[in-house]
């Protein structure tokens, strides 16, 4: 049987991506390889997010979409079919079937080791739904990726370690999307680490809606604090760099702050949403902590590793929100000073308690406070990205650059890092003299020579452009 196309395209975070990959080792046994455009596919996923209104919508305009693509595929001859997978999938499934007939399957965030059952349910049957939570791990069914996608993603891997959330803003829809919070086993997570690593990852990013909630059972047999699971994943051959997403901040334990202090490959780089620095409106986000005790968290990390650099989320317009609320988000931003931060427009999300808030921003004040937070963000990540400039950083480079003759990687704080060199480095880490700066982009040139064996993990220092998960 020739191979059949699956293009898989992802909205949101990093927990997509990861259930991306995970949606293409199931259906790789059934023949399917993944391939960039969804002209000519047998089968299309959207991998959608449900967390702004924003983010949704897309979902029904690229359902449009593809109807015509479908269409054409069936004048060729050839079948075409669609799926519509992750959080709008969960929130909206029955919606989904009704409004866009074009849709085949659709599939929960929990139920995607079906995805072929499914498919040949809906070969029979026309359609099919599953966005029930099962009782079952859901971890467990998932299957392991093959040696050959594992190299085919590169040297940086992201592992779940735990999905879902118990905390309830008021504002957020993954304790509904993505349901109660549950945490992978300690022996799991290692196995997999430890494959990735066999098969020439060397930088790991856990993840995990409320990543540092993670309580997965122990070798001897009781939960262990997400510290301690870093400790261990640490210890493991070739895994030179560790990195977690998202935080929040009210799950702060010391054995975390400590394996900052211990581990250099643990990365000084913490995304730590606050969402706002209005102890009012924290209370009625039910964020569960005060703009203090986010300061005293902060504090904590940076006596314990003073080379740290924070990043964070801030929403914006949040129903109530005030000047003077406002102004305590830019004093808080003022006080911490990020390395980088997202920030959004309030986006009332169905079914959410702040949904049926009645004290509502208007859109103007909306927009006008959204472009000052931003402007400060900028200024501090511009600010944060200066104090590279003359310095020697450690990289992990990852992948040839645009420019023939150029390796590009990443520092601790993940902005991109250009070198001259060749593509032999990457997998490693190399110290890099930092010359220029391009917007987000550092340029410089490698201070010592790369090691022909072995990657090597050297202490690090150094400012941030990345992407995270959804949630706290
Ligand atoms: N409106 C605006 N932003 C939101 N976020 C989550 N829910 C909403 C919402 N209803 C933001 C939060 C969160 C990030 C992933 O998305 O800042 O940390
Ligand atoms: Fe959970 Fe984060 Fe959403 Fe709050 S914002 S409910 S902590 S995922």
């Amino acid at each position: 049987m020739p191979p059949r196309k699956l293009h898989i395209k992802s909205y949101g975070c990093q927990m997509n991506v990861y259930d991306a990959q995970r949606m293409a080792d199931t259906l790789a046994p059934e023949g399917y390889v993944e391939t960039a455009s969804a002209e000519g596919a047998d089968l299309v996923i959207l991998n959608t997010c449900h967390i702004r209104e924003k983010a949704s919508e897309k979902v029904y305009s690229e359902l449009g979409r593809l109807r015509a693509a479908k269409e054409q595929a069936a004048r060729d001859g050839r079948g075409m079919n669609i799926v519509v997978a992750g959080c709008v999938a969960q929130a909206e499934g029955e919606e989904i079937i009704r409004r866009a007939p074009v849709v085949d399957v659709v599939v929960g965030p929990q139920s995607y080791h079906h995805l072929p059952q499914l498919l040949a349910r809906a070969k029979t049957c026309g359609r099919a739904l599953e966005t029930e939570f099962p009782v079952a791990d859901k971890f467990g069914f998932l299957p392991q990726p093959s040696r050959q996608a594992i190299r085919a993603r590169g040297i940086s891997a992201f592992v779940t370690v735990q999905e879902g959330c118990d905390k309830f803003c008021t504002f957020c829809v993954v304790p509904y999307t993505r349901g109660a919070e549950a945490s992978r086993p300690v022996a799991k997570v290692i196995d997999d680490v430890r494959r990735l690593a066999d098969n020439g990852v060397r930088e790991i990013t856990l993840i995990g809606q409320n990543v540092n909630a993670y309580h997965g059972e122990g070798s001897d047999g009781r939960p262990w604090p997400f510290g301690k699971l870093l400790y261990r994943l640490a210890g493991i051959p070739g895994i030179v760099r560790l990195r977690y997403s998202t935080s929040h901040p009210r799950d702060v334990e010391d054995t975390l702050i400590d394996a900052h202090r211990d581990l250099d490959a643990l990365m000084p780089f913490v995304h730590l949403p606050v969402q706002s620095g209005s102890d009012r409106i924290l209370a009625a986000m039910n964020r569960r902590h005060t703009a203090d005790d986010y300061r005293r968290v902060i504090d904590r990390f940076r006596d314990a590793r003073p080379d740290i650099a924070f990043s964070s989320d801030f929403i914006v317009g949040f129903p109530g929100e005030a000047e003077e609320d406002f102004a305590a988000t830019l004093a808080l931003v003022g006080q911490i000073g990020y390395a980088a931060a997202y920030s959004f427009k309030y986006s009332p999300r169905p079914g959410t308690p702040a949904a049926d808030m009645q004290e509502t921003v208007s859109t103007a004040d909306m927009d006008q406070r959204l472009v000052q937070l931003q402007n400060l963000i900028d200024s501090q990540q511009s600010a944060f990205n200066r104090t590279a400039l003359g310095r020697t950083i450690d990289v992990l480079f990852d992948r040839p650059g645009r420019k023939p003759g150029q390796i590009v990687g990443r520092t601790p704080y993940l902005q991109p890092a250009h070198v001259e060199a060749s593509d032999a480095i990457i997998g490693q880490v190399l110290p890099v003299t930092v010359a220029s700066l391009e917007r987000y982009s550092l340029f410089g040139t490698l201070a010592s020579q790369p090691a022909s064996g072995e990657p090597s993990n050297h202490a690090a220092t150094g400012g941030a452009q990345f992407q995270t998960t959804a949630g706290v």
